[in-house]
Parts: structure tokens; sequence; C-alpha cells
């Protein structure tokens, strides 16, 4: 797969007819909202757990440096918290340039913390995705967000904003709070 993922998102689904979807954010999309919403709330999804295993060129590196960023990888027994926000569908044509570098949007089943549950939208870049780095070890991939940067900033904020964020939704995410250690 090409590392540009617009064209591919924009045939993805018809939102014909459509008044409004969920979307939910497990990574920047939790803290850096820059599109409008019609409703925000806390959420989780089953079997899925959040890795910085994608490669940023576009946003937290460029291509001679790459980042790393979030993406979800399947774990039976994983629970991913995030936010889901209910948008109206004309927010997708910004959405899927933001999230160009590799992601695709799937449908998921999400659960509010209320035990109520609905399906949205969420990208999600896979391992057959040109910018996918994989797995490493902790300390290698915090220093290569340490050094890492691109036009949307530093890649460390990328991680310390997301940590801060995950305390403040009440999540425990191992993976996170451990990179987050080594580069504090
Ligand atoms: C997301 O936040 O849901 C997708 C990954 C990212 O943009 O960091």
């Amino acid at each position: 797969m090409s590392f540009d993922t617009t064209e591919h998102n924009r045939r993805r689904y018809c939102f014909d007819g459509v008044e409004s979807v969920w979307l939910f954010g497990y990574g920047s999309l939790i803290y850096k909202v820059d599109f409008p919403f019609l409703e925000q709330r806390p959420a989780s999804i089953e079997g899925w757990a959040r890795r910085f295993w994608q490669g940023s060129h576009d946003h937290r590196g460029t291509l001679e440096s790459p980042g790393r960023v979030v993406t979800l990888i399947e774990s039976p027994a994983t629970c991913c918290k995030g936010m889901a926000y209910r948008v109206s569908p004309d927010v997708f044509s910004h959405l899927d340039v933001r999230e160009k570098n590799g992601y695709l949007r799937f449908v998921t089943p999400m659960i509010f913390t209320d035990g109520t549950r609905e399906d949205g939208l969420v990208y999600i870049a896979t391992e057959d995705n040109a910018a996918f780095l994989g797995p490493a070890e902790d300390a290698e991939i915090a220093n290569q967000i340490s050094n890492a940067q691109g036009p949307s900033g530093r890649n460390s904020d990328y991680l310390l904003k997301l940590a801060t964020a995950l305390r403040t939704l009440g999540d425990d995410d191992p993976h996170v709070f451990a990179l987050e250690s080594y580069l504090r």
C-alpha cells in the first residue's frame, strides 16, 4: 500500500443519506481535536492494543528520519480506551488527509462508559502499509521518538500529550507509560 491512503479511504464508505457517524480516537485524535463534532464521549474497543509501531513521515518525523506514532494491533484480551466523537460525514475529508500516512478507516464496535454500544469508524495503520515499523525494544522506540520531529512538531510532544490524555481518561496503558518514563 502506498504512503498516502487519502484516495483509498474516500472510496471506502458511502455516506449518502447519513447525518452523523461515530469516530473512535485512540491516539492524537484524543488530544488534538481540530475538527467539529456534535457529541464527545469516552469509549473503549475490545481486542485491540495501542502500539507505537507506525512510522510518521508527515506529522512527527520526515522521510529521512521518521517518527513513531500509534496504531492498533489485534490483541484478544486487551481493551483500548479512547474518545468517541459523533461527527458529520463531511469531517472525514479533513481527517482522511490528516491520517493519510498509512491509516485506513475500519468499522468497530465501541462501548461507552455506561455500557451502551455503538459502531464507529477508527483509523488503523495495518502491517502492510508502507510506513509501518513494527515492534522494537522500549528504549529503542523512546530514543527514536526523542530524536524525531516533523511539520506537526516534536515526536516527544505526541507521546507526552497522549500519556497525559490517557491519564485524564483513567486509562492504564503500560506500553505508553513505559515509553513516557524512558523519555522523562
Ligand atoms: C487516532 O488518534 O485515533 C489515530 C492515530 C493518530 O492520529 O494518532
